[in-house]
């Protein structure tokens, strides 16, 4: 099929490059001109495992084709994919300028049947407010007091993609989701999955616009679940590892986002929850549920700075080292990275800050201008009076951690992912602090020890 993929961001350039993998013809879009020379001079603007092969394999077949030209690819393309960005405005609405502005442009170069699909994450109802824009924004040749001129349709087909194995995600997804409002477009969107061969739910629009708010935001929730038991398990001599484990197998809940932590970030997670309380509220519905979520979430920062200050003391003038950057590992995005808060709040204090991230310095420079970036873990540890590990990159599990130690002044370690092996840092003589893990308090017990990692 020929497809059209409308913004060339994270989305857009993994929706795009797989759709070519599964045998489709695809036109990526971009109205930021650099984006598309340095795609088409092979240059990948974002890192996700896979991604940079897989653009110069299909490039090359010419079955994937990148362009600033939105006329070009509506022509050319029955099924058009909308992936450009819908960020936070300051009240947490989304904003949708973008989706706005394309779906009026898409609509000026319309001439035949075209069907939109929604793959950015939006608010409910915003296809009906798509499919008004198209029908009012048609040429002038074809208005006709706002009656359709030749059928078009307009779809919702969310994402479940997450960093870091986006392209995995895509081929082998849990379910797909397509949001259609006649059978046509149910026709045309099978189509364009049916090399997956994967369980497809097929729902009204607005069911599948609610899918997509309420798959994230239950994540979230799973995530500041975990991370409130974290709290309390600290000041009872539990050991959150374990609890989660413990849960885990009960079929109804599964291990899967019970890792507590830092609380999450990204560029989805916290946008969406704000996206979804401000939708129920503007609907007449007070979500505070997950308005606590959003809250929790804040305040797994403030606890891991607080433990911190706790077992540092002073803060100011002490030697900070960071171990990752990004706001979850293999990959180099830095959005709403809770790294950013941590080490703003400690900078603030009077800490001196030296980082290592395997991928994400490269972002993170935009974003710290006053710390010290280092060339590999070691580095970072130098002189440091204790390190903090908030990013779980596989390489830090590498360490060796007597050499770390020589490094340090004082060898303490706050493992903001659960992360690292607790028994062998306090075998090599660390004192060890995770989230959640009981180490707040003294048991006679001897919980503290509980749980290997
Ligand atoms: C997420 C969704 O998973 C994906 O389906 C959606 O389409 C986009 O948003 P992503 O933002 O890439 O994907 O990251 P994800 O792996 O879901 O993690 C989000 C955040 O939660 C990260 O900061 C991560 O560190 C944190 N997290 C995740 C936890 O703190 N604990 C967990 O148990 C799981």
């Amino acid at each position: 099929m020929n497809i059209a993929i409308i913004g060339s961001g994270y989305v857009g350039l993994v929706t795009g490059v797989c759709l070519a993998h599964i045998g489709h013809h695809v036109i990526c879009i971009d109205n930021d001109p650099e984006k598309i020379k340095k795609l088409n001079a092979g240059k990948v603007p974002i890192y996700e495992p896979g991604l940079e092969d897989l653009i110069r394999k299909y490039r090359r077949m010419k079955r994937l084709v990148f362009s600033g030209s939105i006329a070009g690819a509506v022509k050319k393309s029955e099924v058009i994919f909308i992936a450009v960005g819908t960020p936070s405005k300051q009240n947490g609405d989304a904003d949708l300028t973008y989706i706005e502005n394309v779906a009026r442009e898409i609509a000026r170069h319309m001439d035949s049947y075209k069907l939109l699909v929604e793959k950015s994450t939006v608010p409910a109802q915003t296809g009906n407010r798509i499919e008004r824009t198209v029908r009012l924004n048609l040429p002038a040749k074809y208005r006709k007091d706002g009656a359709r001129p030749f059928a078009f349709d307009v779809a919702s087909n969310p994402e479940f993609l997450r960093e870091g194995s986006a392209i995995e995600d895509f081929m082998n997804p849990d379910r797909i989701v397509i949001g259609v409002e006649s059978s046509r477009a149910e026709k045309l969107l099978r189509e364009v999955y049916k090399p997956l061969k994967a369980r497809v739910v097929v729902t009204n629009l607005a069911s599948a616009e609610m899918i997509k708010h309420a798959s994230n935001s239950f994540l979230a929730a799973k995530i500041s679940f975990i991370n409130a038991v974290a709290q309390v398990c600290d000041r009872v001599g539990a050991d959150v590892e374990k609890v989660a484990e413990g849960m885990g197998y009960d079929k109804r809940i599964g291990r899967a986002f019970l890792n507590a932590g830092i609380g999450y970030g990204g560029s989805c997670f916290p946008k969406d929850v704000d996206a979804f309380i401000r939708l129920a509220e503007k609907s007449g519905y007070d979500f505070r549920l997950l308005k606590s979520v959003r809250d929790v979430n804040e305040q797994q920062k403030a606890a891991f700075i607080q433990l911190i200050e706790d077992k540092l003391w002073i803060i100011k003038d002490k030697t900070i080292a960071v171990w990752g950057l990004a706001f979850k590992a293999n990959t180099d995005d830095m959005r709403r990275a809770a790294s950013l808060d941590i080490i703003r709040s400690l900078r603030a204090e009077g800490a001196r800050v030296q980082a290592y991230d395997p991928k994400a310095m490269v972002n993170a420079r935009y974003e710290l201008k006053d710390i010290k970036f280092c060339a590999d873990a070691y580095a970072a540890l130098k002189g440091a009076d204790c390190l903090l590990v908030l990013t779980e990159w596989d390489e830090f599990l590498k360490v060796d951690l007597a050499r770390a130690r020589g490094l340090m002044r004082q060898a303490v370690v706050f493992d903001g992912r659960n992360f690292c092996d607790r028994e062998a840092f306090t075998a090599g003589g660390f004192e060890y602090y995770g989230i959640g893990r009981g180490e707040t308090v003294k048991t006679t017990t001897g919980a503290a020890a509980c749980g290997k990692k």
